[in-house]
């Protein structure tokens, strides 16, 4: 895997003091070059990345190819890589059985509607809606590509059944079309929890497809099960 990677992630994987996020730094690298290799004819060691005012990694422009998009998260023990076919996006992936959701956390990032909604329920489902609320936040966030610079407090999750969840956006907040935004989560192995967000185009849903992947030694399908969706997917699965 390091021979795939250029001089200043190879010096930059020395720099991580515990040989954990030595080995998650390589394996993240490894895993974006080979996977983006899969969508165009572009060898994984001659990928180029450039880095937004926020921190996001993308592409450099002149690989000349369409515009492929892509995302990562990390948490203990797993890596989450999403790409898209130009469609902005973002993943979030929480290790939730190994984390303490907290309420002060909750009163202090989250908007009033979602700290409302978490504190009315049963103590004992609030730990996992904690976790919805946190990767379907973050998953939003990373999908603007604008980091915590986007207010946590002006937009809100709203999980109306046990299979659906929709976003909405206070006055004034810079994106006001929950429709441009399809939402699904998923249980990637036990006590994780994923939530990706992309982009919709007007209600047309993306199709997805999951692999599991371990870059240059294995990969398989994954029939992925969706806990929660939002509505545009749930009407295109009934069609
Ligand atoms: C940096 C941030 C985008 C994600 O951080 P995180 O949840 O700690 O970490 P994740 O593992 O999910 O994501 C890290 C990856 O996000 C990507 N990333 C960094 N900045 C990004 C941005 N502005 N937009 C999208 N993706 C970004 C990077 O690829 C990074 O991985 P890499 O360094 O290996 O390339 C940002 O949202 C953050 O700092 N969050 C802190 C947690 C928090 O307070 N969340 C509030 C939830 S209510």
């Amino acid at each position: 895997m390091r021979q795939l990677l250029n001089d200043s992630e190879r010096a930059q994987q020395t720099r991580f003091h515990f040989a954990d996020d030595r080995l998650r730094y390589l394996v993240t690298r490894a895993m974006v070059r080979t996977v983006l290799s899969r969508y165009a004819a572009v060898a994984p060691s001659a990928w180029e990345f450039t880095t937004n005012a926020y921190g996001r990694p993308g592409l450099a422009a002149h690989h000349g190819i369409p515009a492929l998009r892509f995302n990562i998260s990390h948490t203990r023990g797993l890596i989450a890589l999403a790409v898209s076919a130009g469609r902005a996006l973002g993943v979030d992936v929480e290790h939730v059985a190994a984390r303490a959701g907290a309420s002060g956390i909750a009163s202090h990032f989250f908007s009033s509607v979602e700290a409302a909604a978490l504190a009315s329920l049963p103590q004992e489902q609030r730990q996992e809606r904690f976790f919805e609320y946190w990767t379907f936040k973050e998953s939003y966030i990373k999908a603007r590509g604008r980091g915590l610079s986007l207010p946590l407090d002006q937009f809100s999750f709203h999980f109306p059944d046990p299979q659906a969840v929709h976003i909405s956006f206070d006055e004034g907040f810079d994106d006001a079309d929950p429709q441009r935004w399809c939402f699904w989560q998923s249980r990637p192995a036990p006590g994780y929890l994923l939530a990706l967000c992309a982009e919709c185009n007007g209600g047309n849903a993306p199709t997805i497809t999951v692999r599991k992947v371990l870059p240059l030694v294995n990969e398989s399908l994954v029939d992925a099960t969706w806990l929660r969706t939002s509505a545009a997917m749930q009407q295109q699965s009934r069609r």
